[in-house]
């Protein structure tokens, strides 16, 4: 079963394919590669306290995560985990949300002692659609859950809600998917990581994209993005049918999601034990070795014991026979021992051999191999810290697509990469500036509200100054790009400026960056006349925030302290030829 060389490089010319496809969001693309709108990596020089609440799987953690003085520093970490209880899982989103914001609640009441409001990065690992660092839309749950409420929702205001509702003083910088973590955690320990991976539970890649080739993504946003690849989906029927086996495709047909997370399917920790278990069952038949147990049981081989079996060394298999008899009452003679163990040890080793080749195809892609020399590839996942099969499959796999990969890449492995990945995003990301407007109480729409402006209000927003962690300070002169964060439908904007407006249809946060202005190409709110929203349905407040520094991350809000008193659903911000509206 294992995968011949020529076969892998097939294959990784089809990942790679792939990669570029989903990042031009070519109808059909193989993969999603969804920009995750962080376009700034760690420099190691980050600090402060910054919180994390992780939602993986089942598996909840929250942490906090204390950056230090010093190069990629991290001077405490404290990690909870809890289990999400299953009542939660198909329940209505809100009661998700709230047990989130309780046992994040929990965190921050025992560690901030900081001012003002604690910040959060959110790692989320489900499928989401991104339109800024902080608006992940859910498109599907995966991994058991089902709740209602969520589906097509921005998450971090579900998020936001519930904190508020639960009085936890703290604010959701940014939202992320679980596979930037490791890209983030290496990147603020050593630098010049382009390519990083999850290999557990389940798998994802993420990468360093030029911006530019980002579709949407307005000039000027930073020359980097943050992408998620969402790999776990690819696969192409024509250069897997000299890879699959009858097991595979068996597995995939009895599966909750027939057709879907294919490669996920030969790779992570979630599939390997079954692959294992319809391997050694044909075992058993052609070998006529009397009835299977618990082989003919679906689910009763965890991958955790196909590890342990794999790794006897004793003498006697030992370990072997234990684990066949403990996990499936098999007591077969000892001649058979071997075999088993051969039949685990592939299905890892051919399991690193794919993600291997999934990584060359990636750093091929992402032209982390261009400057030769050693290169560092991001990595976490029990698989990978565990299995040494999958290891070295992985690297013979690399060496087998390009002769000397293997010995150049060098693997930085992260623990607990996706708390600390998520306060580091939370620390590029910068924060929810104070003075943003609060969701109103009880998380109804601010919709209703209405900011006047004067004249004098609006030369300042004008020429005011935006910190930017990219080292961004707007300069006198138009912002860049005006974002809007919140359930709204229709956002307008209209100029006194001939060729400076703009209208349009949204759903969730949006940026507007397209109005070009005098100055810098950015938007000029000097002729700015007024800003509207129509609301979605009780969705969260609509926020309005000038953005600058080239980073969509960091933003200032069109406070009401600079703007007046909320009265109606139109914010007429003063007219540049007018009197003050006041
Ligand atoms: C999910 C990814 C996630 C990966 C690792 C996959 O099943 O689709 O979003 O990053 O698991 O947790």
């Amino acid at each position: 079963m294992g995968v011949p060389a020529h076969v892998l490089r097939r294959i990784g010319m089809s990942i790679s394919e792939a990669i570029d496809a989903g990042i031009r969001g070519e109808p059909g693309a193989k993969l999603a590669c969804i920009p995750s709108h962080i376009t700034k990596l760690p420099t190691g020089a980050e600090t402060g306290t910054f919180f994390a609440l992780d939602l993986g799987g089942t598996n909840l953690r929250v942490a906090m995560v204390r950056l230090g003085e010093g190069h990629g520093v991290i001077e405490e970490q404290v990690v909870e985990e809890s289990t999400v209880p299953a009542r939660l899982l198909a329940g209505p989103a809100a009661a998700l949300f709230a047990f989130l914001a309780e046992r994040l609640g929990e965190m921050v009441s025992a560690r901030w002692r900081g001012e003002g409001p604690a910040r959060v990065g959110f790692s989320f690992s489900f499928p989401m659609r991104q339109t800024g660092c902080r608006d992940g839309q859910l498109m599907y749950w995966t991994k058991g859950y089902a709740c209602e409420g969520a589906v097509g929702q921005s998450v971090v205001p579900l998020l936001q809600r519930a904190l508020e509702e639960a009085g936890v003083p703290a604010t959701v910088d940014v939202i992320l998917n679980d596979a930037l973590g490791p890209l983030l955690s290496s990147q603020y320990c050593g630098g010049g990581t382009r390519v990083a991976a999850i290999f557990g539970t389940g798998t994802n890649m993420s990468y360093v994209e030029d911006a530019r080739r980002v579709p949407g993504v307005p000039p000027g946003a930073g020359p980097g993005m943050l992408v998620n690849s969402e790999w776990s989906n690819w696969w192409d029927a024509s250069v897997m049918a000299a890879a699959e086996l009858d097991e595979d495709a068996d597995l995939d047909a009895a599966s909750l999601n027939p057709g879907r997370g294919r490669y996920e399917k030969l790779v992570s920790g979630l599939h390997l034990g079954e692959v294992a278990r319809r391997l050694l069952r044909r075992l058993w038949a052609a070998a006529d070795l009397g009835a299977p147990g618990g082989l003919a049981t679906g689910g009763s081989l965890p991958t955790a014991t196909v590890g342990a079996i794999a790794d006897d060394s004793s003498k006697g298999l030992l370990a072997v026979r234990d684990a066949l008899r403990d996990a499936l009452g098999l007591h077969p003679p000892a001649w058979v021992l071997r075999p088993v163990q051969r039949v685990c040890r592939l299905v890892l080793a051919r399991a690193g051999r794919m993600a291997g080749v999934g990584l060359a195809a990636a750093l091929d892609y992402a032209g982390a191999l261009e400057a030769g020399g050693r290169v560092t590839v991001g990595v976490d996942g029990s698989l990978f810290r565990n299995s040494r099969p999958f290891r070295d499959g992985v690297t013979g796999a690399l060496e087998d697509v390009l002769p000397g990969l293997g010995a150049r890449v060098h693997f930085h492995t992260c623990d607990a990469s996706s708390v600390i990945g998520a306060a580091l995003a939370a620390a590029v990301c910068g924060p929810v500036e104070a003075g943003s407007p609060a969701p109103p109480p009880g998380g109804k729409s601010a919709v209703g509200q209405k900011i006047r402006g004067s004249r004098e209000a609006l030369r300042q927003l004008s020429f005011g100054h935006v910190d930017g962690p990219g080292g961004g300070r707007g300069a006198a002169g138009p912002m860049e790009n005006v974002v809007i964060e919140g359930q709204i439908r229709t956002v307008s904007i209209t100029s006194s400026s001939p060729g400076t407006s703009h209208g349009a249809s949204y759903h969730g946060a949006v940026r507007v960056g397209s109005v070009h202005g005098p100055g810098d190409g950015g938007l000029a709110l000097r002729g700015l006349r007024s800003l509207s929203t129509t609301p979605k349905g009780g969705g969260a407040a609509p926020r309005f925030f000038v953005a600058g520094g080239g980073n969509p991350g960091t933003a200032v809000p069109l406070a009401a302290t600079q703007f007046g008193t909320p009265t109606s659903d139109h914010w007429p911000l003063g007219s540049p030829a007018g009197s003050p509206k006041r």
